[in-house]
């Protein structure tokens, strides 16, 4: 399978990295966003996070214009028709996926991959509301993604092994490490990850310990770069009550409860970083 040309769904937080790490591994990419807006938007962080990175000294600026010169954009999904591999990184809800693969797929070539880059929902049921499950995958990066390591690869029950072996070529082009799950709840990251924030959000709640208590014991005692806290504020409340909500449902076991504060918090609209407020006031 000869991949070149990326369509990326999505120019929020996941989806401009992975257009940045795409781009600037030589690949065409097409970012797609409900608005024109949101894609300025997306288009402008990787400029910025890609500057970044040159005034480290870690890609020069030749390599930043030639990457920039990469990326293009529409508000209109049909024009991802004629790309090689579609990465789907909108919200983490699975009725906005599915809605956005319904509209995708008429447009695209029999030959297109499709992936979604969900931190939780079964690769399989959402292979089911395309017209091409064998060639479908979870393809999960991690945030910031210029800077993360990991890809997790996940095969739904129909992915077929060209499609499989073609995203791991991918990665490997990337620079990045894959690691392969199966297609059970969360897969393999949050499975572990997100159960370890809901029990720092626990330990909060029982008054067990301070959010600086408990982001400083995980940092110098455990050597984690960012405190559980810390992290769950970066990576977004409602999604990491969302990962949960999908543990607890599909799992059927109490030790993946979310916690009661997650869900408050999450109501009262403090979602971490991206509003923010959430376990930390970032006014
Ligand atoms: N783009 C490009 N470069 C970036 C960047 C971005 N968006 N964000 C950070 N960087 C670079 C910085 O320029 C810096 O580069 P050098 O090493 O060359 O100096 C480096 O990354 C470190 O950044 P900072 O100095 O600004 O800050 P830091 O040392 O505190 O590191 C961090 C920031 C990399 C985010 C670090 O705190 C970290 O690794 N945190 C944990 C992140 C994590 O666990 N991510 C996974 C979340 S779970 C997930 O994503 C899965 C899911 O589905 C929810």
């Amino acid at each position: 399978m000869d991949i070149q040309k990326i369509g990326v769904v999505g120019a929020g937080q996941m989806g401009n990295g992975i257009a940045h790490v795409f781009a600037l591994a030589g690949y065409e990419v097409l970012m797609t966003d409900i608005s024109q807006d949101a894609l300025d938007a997306g288009r402008a962080l990787i400029s910025r996070n890609l500057d970044r990175q040159v005034s480290r000294e870690k890609i020069s600026q030749e390599e930043k214009d030639a990457a920039m010169a990469r990326i293009s954009s529409t508000p209109k999904l049909a024009e991802l028709g004629q790309t090689d591999l579609v990465i789907e990184a909108a919200t983490e809800r699975e009725t906005i996926k599915t809605a956005i693969f319904e509209d995708l797929v008429p447009h695209l070539k029999p030959s297109t991959i499709l992936t979604s880059n969900t931190s939780s929902i079964s690769i399989t049921r959402l292979a089911s509301r395309t017209d091409r499950p064998e060639k479908f995958m979870g393809f999960h990066f991690m945030n910031p993604v210029p800077v993360m390591q990991l890809v997790e690869l996940i095969r739904g029950i129909a992915t077929d092994k060209p499609t499989f072996d073609a995203l791991h070529q991918v990665v490997e082009k990337l620079g990045k490490t894959s690691a392969t799950a199966e297609d059970f709840p969360a897969f393999i990251v949050n499975r572990i990850l997100m159960p370890m924030i809901n029990e720092a959000i626990y330990t909060l709640y029982e008054g067990v310990g301070s959010v600086k208590s408990i982001d400083t014991s995980l940092k110098l005692g455990a050597n984690h770069p960012m405190g559980p806290l810390e992290l769950a504020d970066f990576i977004g409340l409602d999604t990491c009550l969302a990962i949960m909500n999908v543990l607890h449902d599909g799992l059927a076991d109490t030790k993946y409860r979310p916690c009661p504060l997650l869900t408050k918090y999450v109501e009262a609209g403090w979602l971490g970083r991206k509003t923010r407020r959430g376990f930390y006031d970032y006014t």
